[in-house]
């Protein structure tokens, strides 16, 4: 029997609305599959812990964490506690402390009706963006200068080591070639001097390791266009901290929202757990209504499968999303249905029995 011990930090807002529907789905898999459990462990960390205790996690906390194989997050973030400690505190703290240096976020487009772009089809939106996870534009660095006063001068520094840069533009070689797909860097060399100057040079350098990888790279602003007018120029793409941060919304916006966005924050080596998550936050606009779209949450629950060697069950609960978003009755209002969370979370198991 195999046991996945996980983790769970339902977090802020509508965070632990859909983390309850994952739960439930992978709860299903357990009561299907003799050969797998799982087990939970919630941690109760979030805004509401911190106007509690002052912390956004226990003084232990990344050492508890430690212990468990995956990371189930739900968000972080809520009107209240300013953003810059609550996601500093928690979210990235994780990101950084367990080198999850690879965000694997997919922009797939599950069915036509989904995409505002009203000519591209499935075939044209399917690309994996591999988003630098551990530094760059997120590395904390700065300093605030003469606050208040006139001469006032605030820095935030991108900071892009070698050994940083070298292994994200690696590993999404890797799965170009693995996967026989093109891969293509997005960065920023016109403007940003230093930084995205040598991101392009090792994105070459690496490059001459893998030269039966075909190879595109598109500045940022230009890749944003081409996501909208002409998506289908990706399919591997491999892009700065920020930059996977922004684009990564862009393709919610071109295959239904972020109500179906996922992301999985890996640590390649397995020396740490490795985290998975909705793309989105934790959406105070429509918290505590029981409105939140759970696919994008339970679609980390696929990722989660297949980061340990379950690709036959991650499949299943993606083709289980694919078949419930064919029928709009049984979807959240972000898709156009009058669905609730749960019932959409209830309908998918009774769906995934059928699988
Ligand atoms: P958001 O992603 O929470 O919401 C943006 C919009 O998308 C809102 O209109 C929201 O209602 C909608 N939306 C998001 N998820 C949805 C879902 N599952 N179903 C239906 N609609 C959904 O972004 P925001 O409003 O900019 O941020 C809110 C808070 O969340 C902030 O504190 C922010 O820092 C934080 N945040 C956290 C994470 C994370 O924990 N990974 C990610 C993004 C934002
Ligand atoms: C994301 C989020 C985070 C990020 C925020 C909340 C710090 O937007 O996971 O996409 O910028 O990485
Ligand atoms: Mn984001």
């Amino acid at each position: 029997m195999k046991t996945i011990n996980i983790a769970l930090i339902p977090g802020d807002g509508i965070g632990s609305e859909v983390v309850a529907e994952g739960v439930k789905v992978l709860q299903a898999i357990e009561a299907m599959d003799d050969s797998l459990s799982f087990s939970f462990t919630e941690f109760p960390w979030g805004c509401e812990y911190y106007l509690e205790h002052g912390k956004m996690m226990a003084d232990d906390g990344i050492e508890k964490l430690k212990s468990f194989d995956a990371i189930y997050l739900g968000a972080v973030g809520y009107p209240g506690v300013p953003d810059h400690i609550s996601l500093w505190d928690l979210l990235l703290r994780i990101r950084k402390e367990f080198d999850q240096y690879v965000n694997l976020r997919p922009v797939k487009l599950l069915n036509q009706s989904l995409t505002p772009l009203k000519s591209k089809t499935e075939e044209d939106i399917d690309f994996l963006v591999i988003r630098e996870n551990s530094e760059g534009e997120y590395a904390g660095a700065g300093d605030w200068l003469f606050k208040g006063k006139p001469e006032e001068v605030v820095l935030q520094t991108g900071v892009f080591s070698r050994k940083g840069t070298e292994r994200i533009i690696r590993y999404a070689y890797e799965e170009a070639r693995r996967s026989k797909r093109t891969l293509t860097s997005i960065s920023k060399g016109n403007a940003l001097n230093y930084s995205m100057v040598f991101w392009d040079e090792v994105f070459e350098e690496v490059g001459k390791e893998y030269p039966d990888v075909e190879t595109y790279s598109y500045l940022v602003d230009a890749a944003s266009l081409y996501m909208v007018s002409d998506p289908g120029r990706f399919e591997v793409v491999v892009t700065s901290n920020l930059f996977g941060d922004i684009i990564t919304d862009l393709g919610a916006g071109i295959t239904g929202g972020l109500g179906l966005a996922t992301g999985a924050n890996v640590n390649p080596e397995k020396e740490f757990p490795s985290m998975f998550e909705p793309v989105h936050g934790s959406a105070p606009d429509i918290a505590g209504k029981g409105v939140a779209n759970p696919l994008a949450a339970i679609w980390s629950v696929s990722q989660l499968l297949d980061f340990f060697g379950e690709e036959k069950w991650g499949a299943v609960v993606l083709e289980t999303i694919k078949s419930i978003i064919g029928d709009t009755e049984r979807l959240t209002p972000d898709l156009k249905g009058k669905a609730s969370t749960a019932e959409v979370g209830d309908w998918f198991v009774e769906l995934l029995k059928k699988k």
